[in-house]
């Protein structure tokens, strides 16, 4: 039987989902209902985290118990803490996947998966993902790791970690909106590969550590911290065509354009880009924003193409304005990413199918085996 090749699973529907719908010719995304603007605008990332994996906006009691169970269970076993002090020179990206493969050893209900367990696993690893980059941030630094405090809220509290200080309340907001807007979508490469683990029925810290391998690819969650490394390069807005320009001469990609979906404006990236401007000229930084102005109009042509900026185009700018070392993007992309990708697996366990897609074979079929003294 003749069948055909989706290459790179496009317009594959793999299965039903409730988690976001995403119109990528209309540019519109939706948390379970809820359109990303509005969130973006009204909500914050422990109101996100509850929709996401309990599926409705929480009541104010709600809320407020998921922030006590999220605050009391941040720290990290010692041991894990003596893995991270292990690694402390790998990239934190890598320590990251690292930190949870072993997290699995120490978590109380790593064979139970139950739909209560896996919401309780779920919880502890958005929980835990913050502590983990921010110590091993401080430990490669030669620096102690400090201990989270249970008076700052998730984001508050993750920049407190990294950096021992209690962090501005434009900070606090920034990082807030960028877990937010990272939280989730839909059939991406990570959280698809979390579904794949968890589609063998394999516990959700592995599908965990199979997302966090994906996600560090340049293509997914590596592009904020290219875009930062391409704005270094360019340093001055004025420098910004000639650099394009010839990039797009070599054939390369500018990081931070183009979406596997979208072939309009990714709806998450307005945010960015007004965090980006507003942060810049508080700070007194507005050359961040002004050279990535000037990409993006170096790249309208690509607008006919449906290549546009992508959320992660303002990204890396909203980082270095906070003070934010450039190779914690992607752990930052997964901190946002944990309770997205936990609810993906979530609803793999519930409606559960193998996911084993087949490969046309092109290669010869009338090989005769050769001894290897013959060859
Ligand atoms: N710059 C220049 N050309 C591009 C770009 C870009 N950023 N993106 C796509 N193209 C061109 C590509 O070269 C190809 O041209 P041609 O047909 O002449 O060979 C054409 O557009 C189609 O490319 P594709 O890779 O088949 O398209 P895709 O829809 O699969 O691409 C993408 C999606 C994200 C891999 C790609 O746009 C890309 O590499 N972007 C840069 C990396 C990036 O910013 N990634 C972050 C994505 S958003 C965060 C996340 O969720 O991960």
């Amino acid at each position: 039987m003749e069948s055909t090749i989706a290459r790179g699973l496009r317009n594959v529907v793999l299965d039903t989902t409730q988690s976001s719908f995403i119109d990528g010719e209309a540019g519109v995304l939706l948390y379970r209902g809820y359109s990303i603007h509005d969130l973006a605008q009204r909500s914050n990332f422990e109101e996100v985290c509850y929709l996401l994996l309990y599926g409705a906006l929480p009541t104010r009691t709600q809320l407020d118990d998921l922030r006590r169970r999220l605050v009391s269970q941040r720290s990290l076993p010692g041991e894990v803490m003596q893995v991270i002090r292990l690694v402390k020179n790998t990239r934190p990206v890598d320590v990251l996947r690292t930190a949870v493969s072993a997290l699995a050893a120490f978590d109380p209900d790593v064979d139970d998966n139950s739909r209560e367990a896996n919401l309780r696993k779920a919880e502890r690893l958005t929980a835990q993902f913050p502590t983990i980059v921010a110590a091993h941030h401080r430990v490669h630094n030669g620096l102690d790791p400090v201990a989270p405090r249970d008076d700052l809220g998730h984001a508050a509290n993750f920049l407190y970690m990294l950096e021992g200080r209690e962090p501005s309340a434009e900070a606090v907001a920034a990082m807030d909106l960028d877990f937010l807007l990272h939280a989730e979508h839909g059939s991406n490469a990570s959280a698809f590969a979390a579904r794949v683990t968890a589609s063998t029925l394999s516990d959700m810290h592995s599908a965990i550590v199979s997302a966090i391998g994906t996600l560090k690819g340049p293509l997914h969650g590596g592009a904020a911290e290219a875009v930062r490394r391409m704005t270094a390069e360019i340093g001055e807005p004025s420098r910004a065509d000639a650099y394009i320009q010839q990039k797009l001469a070599d054939h390369e990609r500018i990081m931070g354009f183009g979406h596997a979906v979208y072939r309009v404006e990714d709806p998450r990236a307005r945010h960015m880009r007004e965090k980006s401007r507003a942060l810049g000229q508080k700070l007194g930084h507005p050359e961040w924003y002004q050279i990535l102005q000037q990409v993006e109009k170096d790249m309208a042509p690509y607008q006919a193409r449906g290549i546009y900026v992508n959320v992660d185009f303002y990204a890396g700018s909203v980082y270095a304005l906070l003070g934010i070392s450039d190779d914690l993007a992607i752990p930052i992309f997964a901190i946002g990413r944990i309770p997205g990708w936990c609810t993906e697996i979530l609803e793999q366990y519930e409606n559960n199918m193998l996911i084993r897609p087949l490969l046309k074979y092109v290669g010869p079929k009338d090989l005769r085996y050769v001894p290897i003294e013959e060859r």
